[in-house]
């Protein structure tokens, strides 16, 4: 049996992004996959890439060989048969938890050799979810979408092939009355929310589904 590895890189459980890593890897279970949920916010401390090199010479190499919260994780994820992983859009990055997760796992197969550049001979298939207030309509503008374009390249480069799921213009909470947050129309959001979230949902299902074959 094939197995993925899905990652929330978000630390609200139920919200956008949970729900939609949630539809994908749904999606993926009913093609027969076996999955692994991970909450990235609920693990044991972690940190980004602590420059260590230990993955840069033996008998570490070509893996990261930090023994913190993250080190199963990438253990995980260098056995799986697939990787889902969904970051919500912080401040027009995706969120610290994420890139922690990001710099480990594409620097321990970054070798620093002109002949083999990487080192990672077992590629897997990536989905990139991420969501963000702002509408997909404004990605381009903004250079949210040069952002994702950088990590679905270096995720091509030293993990596997990768697609990138956007979901835009979300619902950030429930009740906007309780903030003075004079920018966002509460109705509109809510009303956008109603109409469009279960298409996401259900693209982020189809996308689980195929993330074995459509990855090339
Ligand atoms: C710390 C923080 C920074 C954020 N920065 C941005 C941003 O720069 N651009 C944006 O579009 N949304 C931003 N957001 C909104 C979230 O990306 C958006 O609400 C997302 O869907 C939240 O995901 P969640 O519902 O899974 O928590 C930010 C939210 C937080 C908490």
């Amino acid at each position: 049996m094939k197995k993925i590895i899905a990652i929330n890189a978000g630390p609200r459980k139920g919200w956008n992004t949970d729900q939609l890593v949630s539809s994908a890897v749904k999606g993926a279970q009913d093609q027969g996959c076996e999955v692994e949920y991970i909450d990235l916010y609920r693990l044991p401390k972690f940190t980004g890439c602590v420059s260590c090199f230990g993955c840069k010479r033996e008998p570490g190499f070509g893996t990261c060989i930090c023994k913190d919260g993250l080190y199963d994780v990438l253990v995980k994820v260098r056995n799986a048969d697939g990787l889902i992983i969904g970051s919500p859009n912080y401040l027009g990055d995706l969120s610290a938890g994420f890139r922690a997760f990001y710099e480990r796992i594409i620097f321990q197969s970054l070798t620093y050799n002109k002949e083999r550049p990487c080192c990672n001979e077992h590629r897997i298939p990536v989905l990139l979810i991420t969501t963000s207030n702002c509408s997909e309509d404004y990605y381009d503008m903004i250079g949210y979408t040069r952002m994702l374009e950088n990590y679905q390249s270096n995720f091509e480069r030293f993990v596997g092939p990768t697609h990138v799921f956007i979901c835009g213009d979300t619902l950030q909470v429930n009740d906007y009355s309780i903030y003075n947050w004079t920018i966002f129309d509460p109705q509109a959001k809510k009303e956008h929310r109603d109409q469009t979230f279960e298409s996401y949902q259900q693209k982020a299902y189809k996308m689980g589904m195929e993330i074995l074959t459509a990855a090339e």
